[in-house]
């Protein structure tokens, strides 16, 4: 089995010096450790050259931001092209998550002309789809996650070292502190391979596609959806942003 794979997202939760601090820790915390799952870091824009340093003599843990433009390097006042992402050493980028489609009003087509620039720079999307509250209670949690997930990847040439990563995440979920079950999980990350299947095949679904799970994941959860096949990973909110339950889904990956 692939190992799995942990993306911390520290939204706007932390300083400069939090984040550090943070980094470095968790980095003696691996040190001497054996079969770590695959990590990454998604710090604010402004953090991600000082984590870069922190990380600069390690494999272990990878960078990725938590948006970045769909333009190249030009007249775009306030915006992060995936150039400058590739400069300070990020290899993956969070694009679409809800909190971005609410308050900042991203669609499916926004997010797929950011996923097509970020694999054009060598970048691991990691596109977030996911159902709010009101469309599960009106049954319409499939339908609206088949469809961001068609639309958000839409057509993409993909070539052999690319990936692209789905993470399913239940908007009212998230941040609440009370994960979905893992089995109710299980069942949108068939939606989302359907999706992936029926626009590409079972053969490129394989070779380029994984999916992973967010939403109030924490060290007590953390097993439950892990031990799922088709969990590749999960993106992590609030409880990576602490170094003690940070430490906690690491041992639970490594155990
Ligand atoms: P959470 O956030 O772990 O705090 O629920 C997950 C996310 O928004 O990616």
């Amino acid at each position: 089995m692939d190992k799995k794979i942990i993306i911390a997202n520290w939204k706007a939760y932390l300083s400069l010096a939090e984040s550090e601090e943070l980094a470095k820790n968790i980095l003696k915390f691996i040190k001497n450790k054996k079969d770590l799952p695959e990590m990454v870091f998604c710090p604010s824009f402004p953090c991600i050259l000082p984590i870069a340093k922190v990380l600069k003599n390690t494999d272990k843990i990878k960078l990725g931001a938590q948006n970045m433009c769909w333009c190249e390097m030009g007249a775009y006042t306030g915006e992060v092209p995936a150039n400058l992402l590739n400069e300070v050493g990020c290899d993956f980028v969070i694009l679409g998550h809800s909190e971005r489609r609410k308050h900042f009003h991203e669609k499916n087509l926004d997010i797929h002309y950011r996923v097509k620039a970020a694999l054009e720079h060598g970048l691991t999307p990691i596109i977030c789809v996911g159902e709010t509250y009101e469309e599960r209670r009106q049954g319409k949690r499939d339908e609206v996650v088949r469809k961001q997930t068609i639309e958000s990847v839409g057509v993409l040439d993909l070539k052999p070292s690319q990936r692209v990563i789905l993470a399913y995440e239940p908007v009212w979920v998230i941040g609440s502190g009370r994960a979905v079950e893992p089995e109710d999980a299980v069942h949108s990350h068939r939606v989302i391979k359907q999706a992936l299947v029926d626009s590409y095949s079972q053969t490129e679904f394989n070779l380029y596609f994984q999916i992973i799970y967010g939403g109030s994941v924490d060290p007590q959860n953390l097993q439950g959806f892990i031990e799922h096949d088709i969990i590749s990973g999960v993106l992590v909110g609030g409880a990576s942003t602490k170094e003690d339950s940070f430490k906690g889904l690491i041992e639970v990956c490594i155990k």
